[in-house]
């Protein structure tokens, strides 16, 4: 699908198999969720710009590479959205982080905000929105339109895993958005979830379930 990259690694695929298995703990759950987003994130910042500057090694001094731009900013959509972007700050320590809270409203399935705490000049900076199920694409569209509406301009989307309708209606609404995910499911069930999938992304990361 155009504008979304599934990061067929056989490291990342070995990992999601693991997370699917309904057997997994709650612990390793967690890790995997962890190890995983910090894999996409290697992916996600592929083509970061990058300036040169001169560093003093011990024998010298020489041109080297850093990123370029003011550190970007990860936003992860409460709560399932948490163990992902703590994968990718294991990576990009020194990012900034925007919490939004959403919830679905089990009836309509929409998306409902309830918090959001962002940094003040997050609308120069490039963010990254991480939630780990792209399900109807409700959740993600809503977060999307709260980020433009506070001036951001250069976003990317990451999940673990997008199901393929979810991944249409997110790319309809907000084309701008690349879109990287773990793997692609075909279709949801009659309460959003995406099937095969993994089960309650977020009951399985707190073990509230
Ligand atoms: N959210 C989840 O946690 N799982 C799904 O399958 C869909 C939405």
């Amino acid at each position: 699908m155009d504008g979304v990259t599934i990061v067929g690694h056989p490291m990342i695929q070995h990992k999601v198999t693991l997370l699917r298995d309904k057997h997994t703990s709650v612990s390793l759950f967690r890790s995997l969720v962890r190890e995983i987003a910090m894999l996409l994130c290697y992916e996600v910042t592929r083509e970061l710009p990058t300036t040169t500057i001169q560093v003093e090694t011990p024998l010298a001094v020489t041109d080297a590479i850093e990123i370029a731009g003011k550190k970007l900013v990860i936003v992860p959509i409460l709560r399932a959205g948490l163990a992902l972007a703590d994968g990718m700050l294991d990576l990009l320590p020194s990012a900034r982080v925007a919490h939004l809270g959403l919830y679905r409203d089990h009836e309509t399935l929409e998306a409902i905000e309830y918090y959001f705490k962002a940094p003040e000049d997050i609308a120069e900076r490039l963010v990254i929105v991480v939630d780990p199920m792209l399900a109807t694409g409700h959740s993600a569209i809503a977060a999307i339109d709260r980020l433009k509406g506070a001036g951001v301009t250069n976003l990317r989307f990451v999940c673990l895993l997008a199901a393929r309708p979810g991944a249409e209606a997110l790319r309809a609404a907000h084309p701008d958005v690349p879109i990287w995910a773990a793997a692609m499911d075909e279709k949801l069930n009659e309460k959003g979830y995406i099937v095969p999938g993994l089960g309650d992304a977020g009951d399985r990361t707190f073990g509230t379930r």
